[in-house]
């Protein structure tokens, strides 16, 4: 799926309000001495990493969309805002960000992406020991979510024992993953009700 396209029009009242209440499910699970250096896995235009800009001294913000990093740049210049850094490549691809990272999340992202436990597998080298990994991600649907996304190619949400196992298999401690959001959809015929988890496990 092709998310350039969607850039410039990303930032609407819906995700804008979803955004302000999961940044607040990712912020409770960020101890008080993880809050140094954070990674924005998938970050779009930011309005998750903007709502926890106070609360964390740096968040490096990666997406795989141009477009949308150049729309986040845009936000940042024009807000002033000192501590979230655009990354444009891959941090899991070099070696420059291995063991460094105090928190990574991720929030709408992995059922986007083409091999989850790779990606996973990737991104948890970079937390330093004891560092947290949180994920926020559609619960397994019927495809109704996405049924308006004509070039959806992703899948359609995970079970939580496949996000238990993922976890595990990435060498993840002390995991926990339970339903934490409910929102509704507007599809062509009528409301849709979806939901999302969280997942978090902390690197040995
Ligand atoms: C549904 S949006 C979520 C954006 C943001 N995390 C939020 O919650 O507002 C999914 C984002 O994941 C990005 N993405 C998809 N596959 C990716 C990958 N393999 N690596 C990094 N970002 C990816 C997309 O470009 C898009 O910006």
């Amino acid at each position: 799926m092709d998310f350039n396209r969607y850039a410039a029009n990303w930032d609407d009242k819906g995700r804008i309000e979803r955004a302000i209440a999961l940044a607040k499910l990712i912020e409770e699970k960020i101890p008080l001495d993880a809050r140094g250096a954070a990674l924005d896995f998938g970050c779009g235009t930011g309005l998750i990493a903007f709502e926890l800009a106070e609360a964390i001294k740096t968040i490096y913000c990666y997406d795989s969309s141009s477009e949308m990093l150049k729309v986040l740049s845009g936000k940042i210049t024009s807000s002033g805002i000192q501590n979230l850094i655009v990354l444009t490549e891959d941090p899991a691809q070099g070696a420059e960000f291995d063991k460094s990272f105090d928190v990574i999340y991720s929030s709408m992202v992995f059922h986007h992406v083409e091999n989850p436990a790779a990606a996973l597998r990737g991104l948890i080298r970079l937390l330093r020991p004891g560092g947290k990994f949180i994920m926020l991600d559609l619960n397994l649907d019927d495809g109704s979510f996405h049924e308006a996304m004509a070039d959806f190619d992703g899948r359609d949400g995970f079970s939580h024992a496949e996000i238990r196992e993922m976890l595990s298999a990435a060498s993840l401690s002390e995991i926990e993953v339970e339903t934490v959001f409910h929102g509704k959809r507007q599809l062509q015929n009528g409301w849709y009700d979806y939901s999302l988890f969280r997942a978090v496990g902390t690197a040995g």
